[in-house]
């Protein structure tokens, strides 16, 4: 993932500049989010988990959780969730019961198939690479595990996506200098340079061995649920 961009750091400093700017912004990651996306991420990782289509108490792991979002929706709905996040600042400000561990999501420290399912937000633009996280997924799932992943999106069209590209490009920053960080907040927007287009990510997701591998458009396409499953042969 070669990219540039005014705010976007060079491959080799991705990791560490990603992790120091979600330590900065972790008191105030939650209310910035909300304000943000109007609530709506809210609605979004509920949707996420429903579409992981797994019965309750099945043990799911959330890949980045940040503030523990998804894993206090995951225990409301009867899942035994436990979450992993390379910023300590981000897990410092989480406010969840399921147990949190401060780990690279390249590099889990969790044996092969000893999982139900996974929910990650907001994350696959923030990792050096996919690939790799592809590849840890598919060993840690059981057969027959599944995987929603929430990301952003570009909207299809194009009246949407002039209203979105201003919101995030113009008024996201400057509500993140007001109330948290500015440029961090600058690098957010930025950084959907990162994310592939749906038929590279599923090319990927393929090569990592998951098969019913689909898009679900969120919200006039501002955001999307990626789902795949393990397959169980
Ligand atoms: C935009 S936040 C999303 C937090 C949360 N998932 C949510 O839904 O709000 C991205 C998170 O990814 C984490 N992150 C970035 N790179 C990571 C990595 N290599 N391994 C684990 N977590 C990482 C950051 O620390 C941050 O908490």
């Amino acid at each position: 993932m070669t990219t540039t961009g005014k705010n976007l750091p060079a491959e080799e400093e991705k990791e560490a500049t990603v992790t120091a700017m979600f330590d900065r912004i972790a008191p105030r990651y939650d209310l910035v989010n909300r304000l943000m996306t109007f609530r709506l991420d809210v609605r979004w990782r509920r949707k996420s988990i429903q579409s992981l289509s797994l019965p309750n108490q099945s043990i799911i792991l959330d890949i980045a959780c940040g503030t523990g979002d998804f894993c206090r929706d995951l225990e409301k709905d009867g899942f035994t969730p436990f979450g992993i996040d390379l910023s300590q600042g981000m897990l410092s400000s989480a406010r969840t019961a399921s147990p949190l561990v401060n780990a690279d999501a390249l590099v889990l420290p969790i044996n092969n198939a000893s999982i139900d399912g996974v929910t990650c937000g907001f994350a696959l633009r923030n990792f050096v690479s996919l690939p790799p996280f592809f590849d840890e997924l598919s060993r840690v799932l059981r057969p027959g595990g599944r995987i929603a992943l929430l990301e952003v999106d570009k909207p299809s069209n194009r009246f949407i996506r002039l209203v979105h590209n201003f919101h995030f490009g113009k008024i996201v920053p400057i509500l993140g200098s007001i109330l948290s960080d500015g440029k961090a907040y600058k690098y957010l927007p930025e950084s959907v340079a990162y994310l592939p287009e749906f038929d590279a990510l599923k090319e990927m997701l393929s090569v990592a061995g998951f098969i019913d591998i689909r898009k679900q458009k969120l919200t006039s396409g501002v955001a999307q649920i990626l789902t795949a499953t393990k397959p169980t042969n």
